[in-house]
């Protein structure tokens, strides 16, 4: 099957081919262009005569498929009750007490039937696809219990099949809230006792943690880091997200993948940290859905940091589920251009997952997971909201095109 992408107004690039991430993204190309893809590959940048399928890009963008690398996923019900409490004044403890938070979800997902849980991941997960997330990351968290963290991570997988998704990566946050029953240091030693299994059965290619004071400490951080290295699964980080715990330093020690939200990030750790092979992973909708502080994106992408956006998507701090409106509130949050947002979608959050030799570019070689926006990148963030996808390619085939954009394919 040849399909070939004709006459785009922009083709988004890397300035080199074989990049596994981009600390320069101000370098990406965007200039008119086609896109050939056969056999689920991207071919080159000719006008295929003898492709199956024509796409007529004319004032399109052509960009590769989003990644969303930190979500919630798969959660049970919402807390949009909390939400309003939190906006109209009421205080965190308070919330706590009237039975919100981290806790009030694990009993949500412990009550819920399997196929419930699934079927509402699906649905969002049909979403995501929509607004262009073709890879998607899935966590626990909110297990509760050591039976309950492996009962989620079984629901995760079932999103390889229930979701629409080509890609979904799993992730074992084993150590998001203290279980009833123990103290963190207790609960550490279970997380030990469970990690072994997680990684024989195949349940997770990374481990996470929330470093805060009503959760995790650095410590524990630090035995995340030796579980994740002797078991060789990715370490993440929930850091510095309502105070500043310098847990970033501890991080870059223990060789994380990623360190996701640093809206607190102290400032003599930033240098470090855009230095480290360690993805600085921003969720802007988070920081503003909580009101919390604004991490430092811009001084970030100065220092050459692996800067990547998600959705943080949970029915906590961020029921978001759009990366176009990530991208937006990160341009206008962080004062990123266009360019530096969607390398934080594509390329960046690809390689915090281990897919970026694959996907997360557009280069000949690589898979052909493309989407075609109906205008400039530039207008992602600028038409704030909006979703600007016109049509999903996967290996190479349109997988969905939108109503009033189907014209522009032809066979
Ligand atoms: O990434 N901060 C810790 N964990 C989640 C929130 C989870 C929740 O509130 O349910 C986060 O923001
Ligand atoms: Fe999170």
């Amino acid at each position: 099957m040849r399909g070939s992408l004709r006459n785009a107004a922009q083709v988004l690039r890397p300035p080199e081919e074989g990049l596994p991430y981009l600390r320069r993204p101000k370098d990406l190309r965007a200039e008119p262009g086609s896109v050939a893809v056969a056999e689920g590959r991207i071919a080159g940048f000719e006008d295929d005569a003898d492709a199956d399928w024509v796409l007529d890009a004319a004032g399109c963008a052509v960009v590769p498929a989003f990644i969303d690398c930190h979500t919630h996923l798969p959660f049970a019900g919402w807390r949009a009750e909390e939400y309003e409490m939190k906006v109209t004044g009421v205080s965190y403890e308070e919330i706590a007490q009237r039975g919100g938070g981290i806790r009030s979800s694990a009993r949500a997902l412990a009550q819920a039937p399997d196929g419930e849980v699934v079927a509402q991941a699906g649905a969002i997960a049909r979403d995501m696809l929509h607004s262009g997330t073709f890879g998607l990351e899935c966590k626990s968290g909110y297990g509760g219990s050591v039976e309950g963290e492996l009962r989620q991570l079984r629901l995760a997988h079932a999103l390889e099949v229930e979701a629409p998704q080509a890609r979904v990566a799993v992730t074992a946050l084993l150590a998001h809230t203290v279980p009833d029953g123990f103290d963190a240091d207790g609960w550490m030693d279970e997380v030990a006792r469970l990690v072994p299994r997680v990684a024989s059965e195949r349940l997770a290619q990374a481990l996470d943690i929330y470093v805060e004071s009503v959760a995790f400490g650095n410590e524990h951080l630090e035995q995340m880091g030796d579980l994740a290295t002797a078991h060789g699964l990715y370490l993440r980080a929930h850091v510095e997200q309502f105070a500043t715990h310098r847990s970033v330093p501890v991080a870059l020690a223990a060789g994380a993948r990623s360190v996701d939200h640093l809206a607190c990030l102290h400032p003599d750790d930033l240098r470090p940290l855009a230095r480290a092979e360690c993805a600085a992973v921003l969720l802007p909708g988070a920081e503003i859905m909580g009101a919390e502080e604004t991490a430092p994106g811009r001084a970030l992408a100065d220092a050459g940091a692996i800067c990547v956006l998600a959705t943080d998507c949970n029915p906590g701090t961020s029921p978001l589920q759009s990366l176009p409106l990530i991208v937006g509130l990160a341009v206008r949050r962080y004062g990123w251009s266009a360019r530096e947002a969607l390398a934080a979608v594509t390329l960046n959050a690809a390689w915090v997952l281990g897919w970026s030799a694959e996907v997360g570019s557009i280069e000949p070689g690589k898979a052909a997971d493309l989407l075609v926006l109906d205008g400039p990148i530039q207008h992602v963030p600028y038409r704030f909201g909006r979703n600007p996808v016109a049509a999903v390619i996967e290996s190479g085939t349109p997988r969905w095109v939108r109503r009033d954009q189907e014209w522009r394919i032809s066979a």
